[in-house]
């Protein structure tokens, strides 16, 4: 056994730094897996999510330092434990086969506390921060991220305005997110009871909200997100195992998914030599599937093509994950990821503004000759960022009135998912409310903002062309209104790639719509013991 406790700050930052993907069993990152919270490195996988936002009462904060220490530091899920679980279940699945399916155990709870900015300087009265947790856009807050790019006029009144928010808009800050996820929803209610109560009871501060997630899966066991596109399929990978798992069903040579952990984690300046934490972005994305399937129709019109492949143009791949990049046709056997643009520079097979092109170019050439050099290129994975969201469902009968308990609010929310699991999964897909979008990354500057405002929102990326303006939103996520320029909607033009004719305009976007969240930090563990 290595005796990691003489390790410098600086060698467990090398392990961090090693590019390659690391074995879950390599003794010198169990100390690091111990003090990391789970979730961050590889998705839970569970069945039920819930979110529980916190304000901290500023005449409490000694009151609400104890309860973190005693509700929330001794329970938080670590990234050695999910990573153990993850083998005990896949061992029991194993054994499970060979006797009976009862004997599978429904898998551990899970659970994750992440501090805001705001919830930083409310605990620890924080006033000059510089050198810790030094990331503008964390210190900023979503709420001002928000109005900087995309307030577009000063009467606040266009849908998306903060005051509109389910999250984050309101009169409290966000200080705080616990993350409560579990296979067995009855499990879930009653962990969720639990911690409510004693926050109330405890009286450190209120709970603002709470969000519920379903983990939707089809006949194929695949998770399906928004509009019915299978979701989770291009992740970068961490682990060895994952990552062999990967190259046995495909080759790298064309897109290789693999990740140093630093591309995620940043050291916790409050904690240990060994302790890590990441920067997490939660937004609650609104999404209208009558809307998308309008405008499927409408641009399969256009385009004179089937409406299966309009959808596939706009997200880059079609539902069942099959990418346009490399086939024509949905159906194919397995879900390929080996494939990068380089072949295709003007959008004839993937749109340059479909939804994966643009939040992922797998290193291709931009408009910028300098970003042919290799380094750069490099640099474009480094932008990647690891999703961990799941679709939410808010049809249920429960409307908030000023005088219902939060508690009462959270549970009904959660029985309603009773409703939805009855439900066949075609049926569900209607039902989608929206994307709970969570993403982890060492840097909200250089991975989330990079891919929501340089690219996605930037009609010029990846290239301008010649002959004139690029008009090449991310039709999934793209902002067609921003700040300074309000009256004009920016234009959208696709390829007629179907019938051969020319490019022809048709805005797509308009069917996700934000309804706020907040910047977060995933402190270690060993912090969360010293409150
Ligand atoms: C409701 C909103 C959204 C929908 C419906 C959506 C849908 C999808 C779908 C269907 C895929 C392909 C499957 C996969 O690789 O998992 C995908 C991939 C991806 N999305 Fe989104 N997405 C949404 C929001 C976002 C946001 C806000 C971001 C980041 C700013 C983002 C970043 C990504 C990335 C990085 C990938 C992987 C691309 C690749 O590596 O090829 N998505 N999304």
């Amino acid at each position: 056994m290595i005796d990691t406790n003489d390790n410098s700050e600086q060698d467990y930052q090398s392990l961090i730094d090693n590019p390659d993907p690391v074995d879950a069993d390599d003794q010198r990152y169990e100390q690091i897996f111990k003090d990391l919270q789970g979730g961050i490195i590889k998705n839970y996988g569970r069945n039920y999510y819930l979110y529980i936002f916190i304000f901290f009462n500023q005449e409490k904060i000694e009151q609400a330092k104890q309860w973190i220490r005693d509700e929330i530091a001794n329970s938080v899920t670590s990234t050695y434990k999910q990573l153990q679980d993850t083998e005990d279940y896949r061992q029991n699945l194993n054994r499970a086969l060979d006797s009976s399916p009862e004997e599978i155990h429904p898998g551990e709870k899970c659970k994750n506390f992440f501090l805001s900015y705001q919830g930083y300087k409310i605990l620890f009265k924080l006033e000059n921060k510089k050198n810790v947790l030094d990331e503008p856009l964390f210190e900023k807050g979503m709420k001002s991220w928000w109005t900087r790019n995309y307030q577009t006029n000063k009467k606040d009144n266009d849908a998306e305005s903060p005051r509109t928010w389910d999250i984050g808009g309101g009169k409290h800050e966000i200080h705080g997110l616990i993350l409560l996820a579990h296979n067995c929803l009855e499990e879930l209610k009653y962990e969720a009871e639990l911690i409510i109560e004693e926050f109330e009871r405890r009286a450190v501060g209120n709970i603002i909200a709470c969000e519920v997630g379903y983990k939707l899966v089809d006949e194929k066991k695949r998770v399906v997100g928004p509009f019915g596109f299978v979701d989770g399929v291009s992740q970068p990978l961490f682990l060895k195992r994952d990552y062999e798992k990967y190259c046995n069903n495909q080759d790298t040579d064309k897109w290789d998914p693999k990740a140093s952990l630093n591309l995620v984690l940043v050291k916790d300046p409050f904690g240990e030599p060994y302790s890590f934490g990441s920067y997490c972005v939660w937004q609650k994305l609104e999404t209208d599937y009558e809307c998308f399937k309008k405008k499927e129709k409408e641009l399969s019109d256009n385009l004179k093509c089937d409406s299966e492949k309009a959808a596939a143009l706009v997200v880059g791949r079609f539902r069942d994950g099959t990418p346009i990049a490399l086939s024509e046709h949905p159906n194919q056997d397995s879900i390929k990821n080996n494939f990068n643009y380089n072949d295709d520079p003007q959008g004839m097979k993937c749109p340059l503004h479909g939804h994966i092109r643009k939040v992922n170019p797998r290193g291709e050439q931009t408009k910028n000759p300098n970003d042919d050099l290799p380094h750069l290129e490099q640099l474009k994975k480094y932008h990647r960022i690891f999703r961990a969201g799941i679709t939410y469902f808010d049809k249920s009968k429960v409307q908030k009135s000023p005088d219902s308990k939060i508690l009462d609010v959270c549970l009904n929310k959660l029985k309603y998912l009773k409703e939805v699991r009855k439900e066949l999964p075609e049926d569900n897909i209607k039902n989608i409310s929206g994307l709970l979008f969570v993403c982890f990354q060492s840097s909200i500057v250089n991975q989330f903002q990079k891919l929501q405002n340089d690219w996605a929102d930037n009609d010029k990326f990846p290239r301008e062309f010649s002959m004139g303006e690029s008009k090449y939103l991310d039709p999934v996520i793209g902002h067609p209104l921003v700040k300074g320029d309000t009256k004009n909607p920016k234009p959208q033009e696709w390829f007629n790639k179907c019938s051969g004719e020319d490019v022809r305009n048709y805005p797509f976007y308009g069917c996700v719509k934000n309804k706020g969240g907040e910047f977060f930090f995933a402190p270690s563990i060993s912090f969360l013991k010293k409150f």
